[in-house]
């Protein structure tokens, strides 16, 4: 439909970016492809007032498919058309553009569009194999637009970059380019490699981590692509590519994937997978929040700040050292497990997991103990059961509580008999 509704209009279409990518893997692969997320773009004019097709198109297609809700943005010149589909099922969304011609106003800023030709559209983008469009419309329909030798870099496993300033107009590509090399089993090829060293040697980094970065739309693009890499089960092999890069100078210049967050990042793995505590967490932000952690203290808070980590995230790292000094001194003191609860459970669950990956094994022992064991103990009787003894409500009740729970958790009492026992006392 889209591309008859273009061909009605004396446009070209194309699918173009890691739908065609992901098309042309599957078939190499012969394994199932599974699209959720598709990008169409609109070519086969010259004047500007063409811009607006993409959002024009998208429109038609709407009219036809009145179930898809129409998202536009103005400033690209783009749509997206999203079906939600069954709760079971992936939705999908369908971009649509207009062929651009970007140009970025000074280097790592949000670029600005132009009307332009699918060629034009096609080198603006990251790696040649994300750079490869399929014509949807006729004449030759069907047919493969590969002006860049996408497909042989395809064929060859490798990223390649199209252009040598694109790492500087955009440094996020550099965490594109881990990513998509450690998801596929792909290299970064050597040319490409060090495009990355020059953006990063030449400082692109200082634009995306200074403070107050009068760029904040790169920190957000920067903030989602880790996102990207830390959710995906492969994300320690991609932290390890970006170190060998020298990429992790992105976050902050003084961040060094070294032993010890290595050692950090495996035991966070394990304890994501050995403990069912990862419903509250949000996997891939505590992992950032141990990168950070592992810098000084003094950079933590500017750093989480630049990438826009909600508050509690922020307060957090600002208080670690403070925190971590308090716990790692006063958990040695506690020699009951109802003294390690009263001291632990003051902080929330992601304090105490980057105290517990900074600490000596024993803390990280008592921590691990108190998440999976300890917090979940209730006291044996409750303010009901106080109630139908004849205790009378009141604040006292509290105290109560805190009693039986003690009691409970140093396995003074261990059933109702000995609980109503222990309060007649
Ligand atoms: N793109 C780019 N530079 C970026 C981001 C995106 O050139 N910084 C281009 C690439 O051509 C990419 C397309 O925009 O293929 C769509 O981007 P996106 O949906 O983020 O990536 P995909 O390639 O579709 O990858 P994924 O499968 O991970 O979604």
């Amino acid at each position: 439909k889209a591309s008859q509704a273009a061909e009605q209009r004396g446009w070209h279409l194309y699918l173009v970016g890691g739908a065609v990518r992901d098309l042309l893997l599957s078939e190499a692969a012969t394994s199932t492809l599974m699209i959720t997320d598709i990008d169409l773009v609109v070519d086969g004019f010259h004047k500007s007032a063409d811009v607006g097709a993409g959002v024009e198109l998208a429109k038609a297609l709407q009219e036809i498919y009145p179930q898809a809700r129409l998202d536009i943005h103005g400033a690209f010149q783009t749509a997206a058309l999203l079906w939600h589909k069954d709760p079971e099922l992936d939705s999908l969304w369908v971009d649509i553009a207009t062929a651009r011609t970007e140009f970025y106003p000074y280097p790592a800023a949000n670029p600005e569009v132009e009307a332009s030709s699918i060629r034009q559209d096609l080198y603006r983008r990251d790696f040649t194999i994300n750079a490869l469009a399929l014509r949807l419309t006729s004449p030759r329909a069907g047919e493969l637009m590969d002006f860049f030798g996408g497909l042989l870099d395809l064929q060859a496993k490798q990223i390649r970059v199209l252009h040598a300033n694109s790492f500087i107009e955009d440094p996020t590509r550099i965490f594109r380019g881990v990513r998509f090399a450690v998801r596929f089993g792909f290299q970064i090829e050597a040319q490409t490699a060090r495009y990355i060293n020059y953006a990063i040697h030449s400082g692109v980094y200082d634009r995306t981590s200074q403070e107050n970065s009068r760029t904040p739309a790169l920190q957000t693009r920067l903030k989602a692509e880790l996102k990207h890499i830390l959710e995906a089960p492969y994300w320690l092999s991609a932290l390890q590519l970006l170190e060998q890069l020298g990429a992790l100078k992105c976050i902050h210049h003084d961040l060094q994937l070294d032993g010890r967050l290595l050692r950090k990042l495996r035991l966070l793995e394990r304890c994501l997978h050995k403990f069912a505590i990862q419903e509250t967490l949000i996997p891939w932000q505590i992992s950032l929040e141990v990168l950070i952690a592992h810098l000084d203290g003094k950079y933590r808070e500017k750093v989480a700040k630049n990438l826009q980590l909600p508050d509690d995230s922020i307060t957090r790292l600002k208080k670690l050292s403070q925190t971590t000094s308090e716990v790692i001194e006063l958990l040695p003191n506690c020699q009951f497990p109802s003294q390690i609860v009263n001291l632990l459970r003051t902080y929330d669950l992601e304090t105490l997991i980057l105290i517990a990956l900074e600490g000596s094994c024993l803390i990280r022992k008592q921590i691990w103990k108190y998440l999976t064991t300890w917090a979940n103990i209730q006291p044996l009787l409750n303010g009901n059961d106080l109630k139908q003894l004849g205790y009378k409500p009141g604040p006292q009740y509290r105290k109560m509580l805190d009693d039986l729970l003690a009691a409970t958790l140093d396995a003074v009492i261990q059933n109702r008999e000995e609980a109503e026992g222990f309060l007649a006392q």
